[in-house]
This record gives C-alpha cells, sequence and structure tokens, in this order.
C-alpha cells in the first residue's frame, strides 16, 4: 500500500512547455475539454467524423454503432476498407511514396531504411506468394518473427489479403506457440530462421519444428521462413523460404476489401486462469483509434521520426509500431536489440544518430537504464545529444515518479512532455492518457480519459465512486477499439470483460484505480485479478502454476507476485514436491534451477520464476483455499501480523519464509 499512498501524496505538476503547446493538436485545457464535450453530446456522431476523417473507406459506412447485441458492438460495420491500403497506398498516392517508413537497426547496428514505395512493392510480392499458396480472406496465419522489416511487411500481408494474423511473441516457447496454432487454428506459419538480440542468436524455426510435433501438425499447412542470417537449418516438404517464394511475384497486389467488423488480428494474452485468450480486433475500429492516438497522444507531425521500442509481438508492437505510425504516414524506427547492448547507452545513442523526436518506452526500460547509468557514467543520457527529442512517451505498468522525472528531466531536457498512456491489449490504443500540449502532468499519473473513452472508478456494484475513493476501473461506453471477442470463446468473453454484477454494459478493465480529490486525474493501481505485470509484461499466476505442476515431480504449486527495483514485479513460486522437500543450500538452488528451466520450456524465458520456495505444504484455509494474501506478504519478507487461527497448517509459514 506504501506505494500507492506515495503516488497521492505526489504535487509536483509539470506544465505543458510553451514552445510544444503552441504547435500542438490541443494546446490548452479548454481544447480538450471541448473535445470531450463534442463526445458527450453526440458520442455516435463524434465518432463517426474522426472515422471519416482518419480512414479511408472504400465504401463508406452509414451505420456508425450497433448495439443491439451487448456486449458484442459492432462499428461502422457496413463499411468496407483493407488496413494495408491505409497504411500504405494512401502515402504512395498522396506523392508521399518517397518518404521512408521504416528505418530499421539490427543488434550489431547495420541500418535499412524502407521508403513507402518500396514498402509497398514488399508487401504486394508478399500477398501474391500467399495468394498463391491458395491464403484468401478469413484465414489464420501465425507469424513467430524477430523485430524485422519482415515481421512489418508480414503482418502487412496478411492485413491486404484479409488473412487474421495472430502474432506469437519471439521469446515464448515451442509449447506456447503449439498452443496457439491450435486455438487460432492457423493453416500458415511465419517465421525466420533465428532472431538476434544482445549478440545472440536464438532459434526461431526450431522452436515452429518443435510445436509442429503433435497436434498442431495436423493444422499447419505451410511454413514461410525468412533468412536472418541464412544459418543452415533444417527443412521439411512443407516449408519454404520467403526470399525464394517472393522472387518471382508481381510487385502489385490489388487489396482485398473488408468488412469494418473482419478480424484483422487475434491476439494472444495472459487472463486469470490457465490457458491465454486470443484477442479479436475490427478491422475499422481498430485502425482508427491507432491513427487517431497517433495524431493526438503523439500529436504526431509529418517531420516526426517516432520511435516505438515495443516487440511486434506484443500489442504496442501493433498499434504503434506495425499499424499507427503507418496509418500516418510517419517515418519510425524499429529496433532488433535490447537496451543493454552493446552497452544500456544504446537507446541514447540510437536517439542521437536517428534524430528521434517521439520516443515511446516502457517504465522497466527506463528503471534499468537509470540503474545502468547510476553505475556507468559513461552510458547516461546526458553523453548524448538528445535534443532532436520533444515528446516522451511510457506505457505498459505504472511508471513511480522518481522514474519519471529522471526520464523528464535527464532524457527529455525537462522539456519534453510525458505521456504515461494507460491501455491494454483488449482496449487496442491509448484510453486514458495526457495530451501532451494541454493536459498537466503529475509523474505517476495516467491523468485523463481520451475524448470520447467514458472511463470511471466504481464499485462492486457498479455505482461511481467519489474522487479520492479507489476502485474498478471501467469504461462505460462501447468504443470502436474495443476487443470484439476472444477468439473462440464469446461466453468467456462475456463473463471476463461485462461481468453481471456491473449490469453487463461496463468493461471492466480488470485494474485498480483511484481519481485525485482535486482534479480528477486517475491513478492506476495495479491488476485486481491474479494476472502479475513482469517488465510490462502480463503473466497470468495460473498458467505459470499450471506449468509448474506440469512438471513430474511437482504436487503443487502457488505463484505470487513481488514488488521488484527494475521489472516493476517479480514472480515467487511456492512449491510442494513430490519426492522429499530439498534442505541444503546446493539441493534447493539445483531443484530450483531445474523448475526455473522447465517453466521457461514452458511458456517462455519471461515467465521464468525469479524465486522459488519449497515446503512441505502451502498455507490452506480449513476449507482446502490456498491463502495468497499469506504468500505475497511471505514473498515480500514481511512478518505475518494477521491472525492464522484459520489456517489449517500454521506451521508451514516458518518453512516458506524463505530465511
Ligand atoms: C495492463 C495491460 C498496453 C500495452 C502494454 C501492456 C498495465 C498498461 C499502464 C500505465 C499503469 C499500465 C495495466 C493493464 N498498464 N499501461 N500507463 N500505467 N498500468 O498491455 O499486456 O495488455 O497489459 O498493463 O495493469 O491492465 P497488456
Amino acid at each position: 500500500m506504501s506505494e500507492i499512498e506515495s503516488r497521492l501524496i505526489e504535487n509536483r505538476v509539470f506544465f505543458p512547455n510553451a514552445d510544444f503547446a503552441k504547435n500542438a493538436k490541443l494546446s490548452d485545457m479548454s481544447e480538450y475539454m471541448a473535445m470531450c464535450q463534442l463526445s458527450n453530446e453526440g458520442y455516435e456522431q463524434f465518432w463517426a467524423e474522426l472515422a471519416r476523417e482518419f480512414l479511408i473507406w472504400h465504401s463508406p459506412f452509414t451505420s456508425i454503432l450497433n448495439d443491439q447485441n451487448p456486449p458484442f458492438y459492432r462499428w461502422f460495420e457496413d463499411g468496407m476498407l483493407n488496413a494495408s491500403y491505409n497504411c500504405i497506398d494512401r502515402h504512395v498516392r498522396s506523392g508521399n511514396g518517397d518518404k521512408v517508413a521504416l528505418v530499421f537497426e539490427s543488434d550489431d547496428g547495420k541500418i535499412e531504411k524502407v521508403s513507402y514505395k518500396t514498402l509497398l512493392v514488399k508487401v504486394c510480392k508478399f500477398a501474391n506468394a500467399l495468394i498463391r499458396k491458395g491464403y484468401k480472406k478469413g484465414d489464420r496465419a501465425i507469424i513467430y518473427m524477430p523485430m524485422s522489416i519482415e515481421g512489418v511487411v508480414s503482418m502487412q500481408a496478411c492485413a491486404r489479403l484479409g488473412i487474421t494474423h495472430s502474432v506469437v511473441f519471439g521469446g515464448f516457447s515451442a509449447k506456447s506457440l503449439e498452443e496457439r496454432i491450435i486455438d487460432v487454428g492457423a493453416k500458415l506459419i511465419i517465421t525466420a530462421d533465428v532472431q538476434v538480440r544482445g549478440g545472440k542468436n536464438i532459434p526461431l524455426k526450431k522452436a515452429v519444428d518443435e510445436a509442429l510435433t503433435g497436434e498442431a501438425s495436423k493444422i499447419v499447412k505451410d511454413v514461410i521462413v525468412y533468412r536472418r542470417t541464412g544459418i543452415e537449418i533444417e527443412m521439411s516438404p512443407r516449408d519454404v523460404f520467403l526470399d525464394e517464394i517472393i522472387e518471382s511475384e508481381e510487385d502489385y497486389c490489388e487489396p482485398v476489401y473488408v468488412e469494418s467488423e473482419h478480424p484483422l488480428f487475434v491476439l494472444y494474452t495472459s487472463g486469470s486462469t490457465g490457458r491465454p485468450k486470443g484477442i479479436q480486433h475490427s478491422t475499422g475500429g481498430y485502425l482508427l483509434h491507432s491513427a487517431l492516438t497517433m495524431f493526438y497522444t503523439f500529436d504526431i507531425k509529418p517531420d516526426d521520426i517516432f520511435w516505438c521500442t515495443a516487440d511486434i509481438g506484443w500489442i504496442t508492437g501493433h498499434t504503434y509500431v506495425a499499424y499507427g505510425p503507418l496509418a500516418t504516414g510517419n517515418t519510425q524506427i524499429i529496433f532488433e536489440g535490447v537496451p543493454t547492448f552493446p552497452d544500456a547507452g544504446r537507446f541514447w545513442q540510437m536517439i542521437e544518430k536517428h534524430g528521434v523526436s517521439i520516443f515511446y518506452t516502457a517504465p522497466t526500460a527506463i528503471r534499468a537504464l537509470i540503474k545502468a547509468s547510476s553505475l556507468n557514467q559513461r552510458v547516461a543520457p546526458e553523453n548524448y545529444n538528445l535534443k532532436s527529442l520533444r515528446l516522451l512517451g511510457t506505457v505498459g505498468e505504472p511508471i513511480n515518479p522518481e522514474a519519471w522525472v529522471w526520464y523528464y528531466k535527464n532524457v527529455g531536457g525537462s522539456r519534453c512532455p510525458i505521456v504515461d498512456t494507460f491501455w491494454q491489449t483488449e482496449t487496442g490504443g491509448h484510453v486514458i492518457t495526457p495530451m501532451p500540449g494541454a493536459t498537466p502532468l503529475i509523474p505517476g499519473s495516467c491523468t485523463l480519459p481520451f475524448p470520447g473513452i467514458d472511463a470511471a472508478v466504481v464499485d462492486e456494484t457498479g455505482q461511481e465512486l467519489p474522487n479520492g475513493k479507489g476502485g474498478m476501473l471501467v469504461i462505460r461506453k462501447p468504443w470502436p477499439s474495443m476487443i470484439r471477442t476472444i477468439w473462440g470463446d464469446a461466453e468467456r468473453f462475456k463473463k471476463t470483460y461485462f461481468p453481471k454484477e456491473l449490469g453487463g454494459k461496463f468493461y471492466l478493465a480488470g485494474d485498480g484505480s483511484i481519481r485525485d480529490e482535486k482534479n480528477g486525474y486517475f491513478t492506476i493501481m495495479g491488476r485486481i485479478d491474479d494476472v502479475l505485470n513482469i517488465s510490462g509484461h502480463r503473466l497470468g499466476t495460473m498458467e505459470i502454476e499450471s506449468a509448474l505442476v506440469a512438471y513430474e515431480d511437482v504436487a503443487e504449486a502457488a505463484v505470487v507476485g513481488k514488488p521488484d527495483e527494475v521489472t516493476g514485479e517479480s514472480i515467487v513460486a511456492f512449491v510442494v514436491l513430490k519426492s522429499k522437500r530439498p534442505e541444503n543450500v546446493k539441493e534447493i538452488s539445483e531443484k530450483a534451477k531445474v523448475l526455473q528451466n522447465w517453466v521457461a520450456k514452458e511458456i517462455g524465458p519471461i515467465a521464468k520464476p525469479k524465486e522459488i520456495r519449497f515446503g512441505d505444504n502451502l498455507p490452506k484455509t480449513r476449507s482446502g483455499k490456498i491463502m495468497r494474501r499469506l504468500l505475497r506478504a511471505l514473498a515480500k519478507g514481511e512478518k505475518i501480523q494477521q491472525d492464522v487461527s484459520t489456517l489449517e497448517n500454521p506451521a508451514i509459514l516458518e518453512q516458506l519464509s524463505g530465511t
């Protein structure tokens, strides 16, 4: 709770810099409020006008919002469009074909630039190759690719044909990949030989082969392999190399126009059960919010050099790499590597080299770089010329005020506003965020809703709470870029996001929030479900527990989060083995290592517990429920103050205390 309290007393206010505000889309709070009022007065009309302004429709919509069957809302449903046309062709047609769309910097510092015209050719050739292989609108493709031009091209090529893509982050294991292939029913996989990060080759194709040894192999027909390094890999008859299949394809491919509600993509994310859920997004509504937030939250201008550091395997890399910056016709940086290679000055060096003007990253990266520069002054941002920056952003988790202020001063030179953008895989784009030329900033607060987003803090019955009272964050009206359903599980979609207790009409974000008494600013207090946030990535405790108990020697496991200086939260697992409990330090660390590697193999390295504690049992109530609250306190090293008389087995606490 101490962190929440310290946020409440945060009273430093940073007003938008006058120079920035002068040229901003919204240059003071009255303009922001006017836009909100517009949305209040004619909600549907507000969104319809923006959809006409920001997107090019092949055939215009006449229906704005169909809310006949809540919570299955449909936006602009009789309109037809193509996402790839909106991201590429439109800019070439308007005379901007020579503008650089993508600047790729590889792990080892090589640079490749792609203009909009060239991007169009690459996407078209790829799409033509997919047509030749028989793929068409409605098919699903899994994309398991490194951060690369080809990764973005794959997504855009699918979008061009109405093939619903599902990108799987390259850090996920073969097992996770297999689950997703099966769940989404993908006939096609697009992958690479390896990905290169921090000077190391990480095999991707090998993981695909492993994922295709069981049930998934009956679904998948083709595997397209991009040669990142060209190292030798095993190829089966179903595998083809990307360069070979596109070689003789035509430079142009007619886009396939789809209904606005056509699923552009499905992206898996963790929830509070063991199985990840496939978040399904639409084409029109999703693309609208991508472009709109580029325009307002990032105040994007034609000459900006935009850099969002997120991987295309996450929602941030969908909205603010693969779609948003292209929809608004901007130049962006795509980076293959990691922030600490060859040293922790890499981000600052790249900002200087490329003249980045808008920089968007995660609090965990900022905290890691603060730490690195306090250990080694040479990698500190002060050593680089960062004058090109005019706006900074963060996303993924709450940013602690100290890190915010460091980012503001040391990276932004006390000149750049910071947009602390709150959103989720499910919201498609920013939902609570400052407008950089208008909103006075308070470190640690994501401030106010994007115009048109009806966010509120409510109690368990759906009643709105007064400012200063913490509760559940909800969005009370449907908005265009919202999740449409969970792929193949409409029931779970309804239950998870539109619970009956809240009238079935409020979107439940799953985060706790509180609004500031004075100005109604939102502060996010973290998840209220069993979801952890590790380095801005979501992981379900149940998912990790299921992975642990799948290990033959594990009888029972409980996973909790523990505050961590760099990653925000870290994973602590409490494990009961079937065999004897390891007792000495060596045995414990050996067994822990085995289980950590097991989880990395089952889910991916990001899900590895940082700490594993072994006990003969777990603390349970007499009815057999694991007392997670106690485990969270134990993980933090707190003394158990509360009454433990309801515990079946109080003696177990000593064993699990980790001392
Ligand atoms: C969860 C969503 C949205 C892209 C990256 C994560 C947390 C996200 C913020 C922020 C406080 C934040 C929430 C949310 N979160 N942004 N600015 N301040 N918390 O997407 O994996 O779907 O995770 O990330 O807990 O529910 P995601």
